[in-house]
């Protein structure tokens, strides 16, 4: 037997309808379980939920700039290092030369996220160009290698000791949200055939150690390939968000990769809720199964306050957070009708450790950025 407790119970001054119509002058918190799809209740408070004066001690909200702590390297396993558990691993990568040996990581499946820059993409399966936006997901094993045509940074999010698989659709259909055709995958074209033959090295990352492995040849030779695993790009132009004018959505409504701990989700431009009841800015929220992480790429952060692309903040599980004063205020007035925010979202079942990278570049005062002006 493990089945959740589940009775909707009623208690005091609360809304019918979660995010909508709040008691006059409330504050909505949602106690989540299992990263809002387990059992949950909503308490409405008469102050902010991140009304603190004081936040001290190890769990706090942090602020990093991720594309600050980078330095260009041609091998991504030196990445700047910003957060960590053993199921997941999420580092900035910058790299500005072609890169002259192929990588190979044996830990997991990779996934990239391109903040920064283009050029093209060789790997076992044959050849794609990237560009700024596009996510580009390695299947564990696979053989790859970057020859940016601008500098390039990359979030790298290593899928460690597993994979990555597409979220269920459910209701929605299997082609919403985006279209499992707009995958793009590899071609056995001219630039592929066209690449320098001779000695090649593979460096090949298992346990986080590095082999090398020497060839007379170049192992990117494929004549061709048939089958149902490939390294595939999606760009996030290419997703089409859910969205309603009535009801604030929760976050998991935009996952576009799901691995085994951990989900990534992407934040793209889409309507604010229009509805004069409907919550139009992310409600106050624990959700006490998940650290939080979110990195930053483009446009303006409605929920943030002195938040700019190519930084990343970590809300590790354990306190509740929402959105800043000023945020909330302004979806109080409706002032915004559209988000013009690019992000990616990673939540973790397993606590993650803060790296190097994201030590060094740490905006400390970020707990005390929710405070009353
Ligand atoms: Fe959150």
């Amino acid at each position: 037997m493990k089945n959740w407790i589940e009775f909707p119970r009623v208690e005091g001054e609360t809304s019918r309808q979660a995010h909508a119509d709040l008691p006059e002058g409330a504050y909505e918190r949602e106690i989540g379980r299992d990263g809002f799809f387990g059992p949950a209740a909503h308490i409405y408070h008469r102050h902010p939920p991140t009304g603190w004066i004081r936040f001290e001690g190890p769990l706090k909200p942090r602020a990093f700039n991720a594309v600050a702590a980078a330095q260009p390297t041609a091998e991504p396993y030196r990445g700047a290092q910003l957060l960590s558990n053993p199921f997941c691993r999420i580092a900035l990568w910058k790299v500005s030369e072609p890169m002259t040996r192929l990588e190979r990581n044996a830990d997991g499946d990779v996934l990239l996220f391109t903040h920064q820059g283009e050029g093209d993409f060789f790997c076992d399966f044959g050849h794609m160009t990237y560009r700024e936006g596009d996510y580009i997901l390695l299947p564990r094993g696979t053989m790859w290698r970057l020859e940016p045509k601008a500098p390039t940074a990359m979030l790298l999010i290593e899928a460690t000791n597993g994979s990555y698989r597409l979220p269920d659709r459910g209701p929605l259909g299997a082609h919403a949200v985006f279209d499992p055709a707009a995958l793009e995958t590899p071609k056995l074209d001219a630039a592929f055939r066209a690449q320098r033959d001779g000695e090649w090295q593979v460096e090949v990352k298992r346990r986080g150690q590095i082999t090398t492995i020497t060839y007379p040849y170049n192992p990117l030779d494929a004549i061709g390939w048939k089958g149902n695993l490939s390294a595939v790009k999606l760009n996030w132009r290419d997703i089409r968000p859910v969205t309603s004018h009535r009801y604030h959505l929760p976050p998991s409504v935009h996952s576009t990769f799901i691995a085994d701990r951990f989900v990534v989700c992407t934040f793209v431009p889409r309507p604010i809720e229009s509805d004069p009841g409907a919550l139009k800015v992310p409600f106050f929220h624990s959700n006490d199964d998940f650290d939080e992480v979110i990195f930053y790429h483009a446009g303006d952060f409605f929920s943030r306050d002195n938040i700019k692309p190519g930084m990343m903040t970590f809300h590790p599980a354990g306190f509740t957070h929402g959105p800043h004063p000023k945020a909330f205020a302004a979806g109080v007035k409706a002032a915004k009708t559209m988000t013009d925010e690019v992000a990616v979202m990673i939540d973790a079942r397993d606590a993650l450790d803060m790296g190097e990278g994201a030590l060094s570049q740490e905006d400390t005062g970020y707990a005390d950025s929710w405070k009353m002006k």
